[in-house]
């Protein structure tokens, strides 16, 4: 494998950045995970937008113009023959002895890119049968909506979820309601039948495949509500689903035990995930 590290290609084995580089010592750094489908990277450009919004919302200072970016990620792919599989970007505010305030101005940031492909079968299999996942407090900070590289509370929650038997950790906020996935957003068919999710504005991290889902529904012509959910209402919902890139849309059917619906996958997630592809530019 081959990855990408401050302007060379590196065997991945060798590809390393400085012991004193800000995503080291205080996880001060942004990233992006993004899907390659049949040699297509889905969403580059709703991703690279993100980017540029984590970037700016902690002050890092991008050199590198989004043409480059942009060929530099190409280059990552075909160098590692992902037709199908991911990339993974992070820049980093860079290496400087370490203090908590920012280096000085002429430090570079860092950049590294990464791919690999992933196992077809894997991701139907997890569709087919559902994956299960449990509820834990959301105890994470509030500028959850900023795609930074400080993800211990998540880790911990998905290790807390594989050690119960479970796939993902779902986020439960102060007054009861779910906010998202420990890496992803999350979605449920009520018992009125309605498709929702929680509004973007507060509490999660705004996922490019919940926006995508979003066209996609609109031309399917299935109505969405952004409105938060209780856990209550997620164990009672028909349908219960999460999305990232790294999942596009898998149903959920258990929760901390209890079965959801019929502890079978529901329709709405195949349909929007039969659909994704054609609208996902
Ligand atoms: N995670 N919420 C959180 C906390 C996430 O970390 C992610 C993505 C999402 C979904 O965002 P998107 O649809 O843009 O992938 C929501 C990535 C995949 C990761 O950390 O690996």
């Amino acid at each position: 494998r081959i990855a990408y590290v401050n302007g060379r290609y590196l065997p991945h084995s060798d590809a390393a950045v400085h012991i004193e580089d800000r995503g080291f010592q205080f996880a001060d750094g942004v990233y992006e995970v993004c899907e390659v489908r049949h040699g297509v990277i889905v969403d580059l450009t709703r991703h690279l937008d993100r980017l540029e919004r984590s970037l700016g919302e902690i002050r890092i200072t991008l050199t590198m113009s989004r043409m480059a970016l942009s060929q530099v990620i190409r280059e990552v792919l075909r160098r590692n023959r992902v037709r199908n599989g991911l990339f993974y970007l992070q820049v980093t505010r860079g290496a400087a002895r370490r203090d908590h305030v920012f280096p000085p101005e002429a430090t570079p940031a860092t950049v590294v890119v990464t791919a690999k492909s992933t196992d077809p079968s894997i991701v139907a299999k997890k569709n087919a049968n559902g994956i299960k996942a449990i509820t834990l407090p959301d105890n994470r900070w509030d500028r959850v909506d900023i795609k930074t590289v400080g993800l211990l509370p998540n880790a911990l929650a998905r290790q807390q979820a594989k050690e119960a038997g479970a796939q993902e950790a779902i986020y439960v906020d102060k007054n009861g309601m779910v906010t998202e996935g420990a890496a992803t957003n999350v979605w449920i068919v009520d018992r009125d039948g309605v498709l929702r999710t929680r509004p973007a504005e507060h509490g999660i991290l705004r996922g490019i495949t919940r926006t995508t889902l979003m066209d996609v529904a609109a031309a399917k012509g299935i109505a969405i509500r952004e409105e938060a959910f209780s856990v209550e209402e997620m164990l009672a919902a028909r349908e219960v689903f999460i999305t990232a890139a790294t999942s596009i849309c898998f149903p959920i059917v258990e929760i901390d035990g209890r079965t959801i619906a019929n502890g079978h996958p529901g329709g709405m997630s195949q349909k929007i995930r039969e659909a994704f592809f054609d609208i996902a530019e």
